[in-house]
């Protein structure tokens, strides 16, 4: 069983370029970004209390997100950044959701693979953060800790729908969300966050 995704399209070499010329920026989005997949971890606790197997799990990832926002705004401190109303809307998160089908069992599964195909996303743009921070070695290991953790989690929320669902109907919809996640993604401005 494969429980760990690969995205289709990596992303552009534009979005580092962004990101490294606006580092501030970008850890004030990063921040924002950690708080709200921890909301969505107990989101999915708070809509399926009748899906005993995903709710430890769950638990677990929210409050493993929370400490990376915890961690995030840490950096943030050290360096006098605030954190930021979110000004703009998340086009990314918006386009990917309205993927989203119908139907309680149907938007469980989706829900769940939509959660495993950002955090590989997040895995890989961590990944490039951390390639492309050169001076500050403690911020470098910081976003190769993320790295990793966005990768287990990507996982996570993938053993979490094969709990409930056969992996014939699991991957068909892993491959058309990645899909289309690769499409929005190439689709966006470059910007100083993470999507
Ligand atoms: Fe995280
Ligand atoms: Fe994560």
């Amino acid at each position: 069983m494969q429980f760990r995704l690969d995205i289709i399209e990596p992303t552009p070499a534009g979005w580092i370029k962004a990101v490294m010329a606006d580092f501030n920026a970008f850890l004030q989005d990063h921040a924002n970004c950690e708080r709200k997949v921890s909301s969505m971890a107990l989101s999915f606790v708070a809509k399926y209390p009748d899906r005993t197997e995903i709710i430890s799990a769950l638990i677990e990832t929210g409050i493993e997100e929370l400490e990376h926002f915890r961690d995030v705004y840490k950096v943030m401190h050290e360096r006098g950044i605030q954190l930021v109303h979110e000004i703009e809307k998340d086009v990314y998160m918006e386009q990917l959701l309205a993927a989203c089908r119908n139907g309680r069992d149907e938007r469980f599964v989706d829900r769940l693979v939509i959660a495993s195909i950002v955090e590989c996303r997040g895995a890989e743009r961590f990944k490039l953060v951390y390639e492309n921070l050169h001076e500050d070695i403690a911020l470098k290991e910081f976003y190769h800790r993320l790295w990793a953790s966005e990768a287990k989690h990507a996982e996570v929320y993938i053993t979490l729908a094969l709990k409930y669902f056969d992996s014939a109907s699991v991957y068909k919809r892993v491959n058309e969300l990645n899909a289309m996640e690769s499409k929005i993604m190439l689709q966006l401005p470059f910007r100083a966050a993470l999507h």
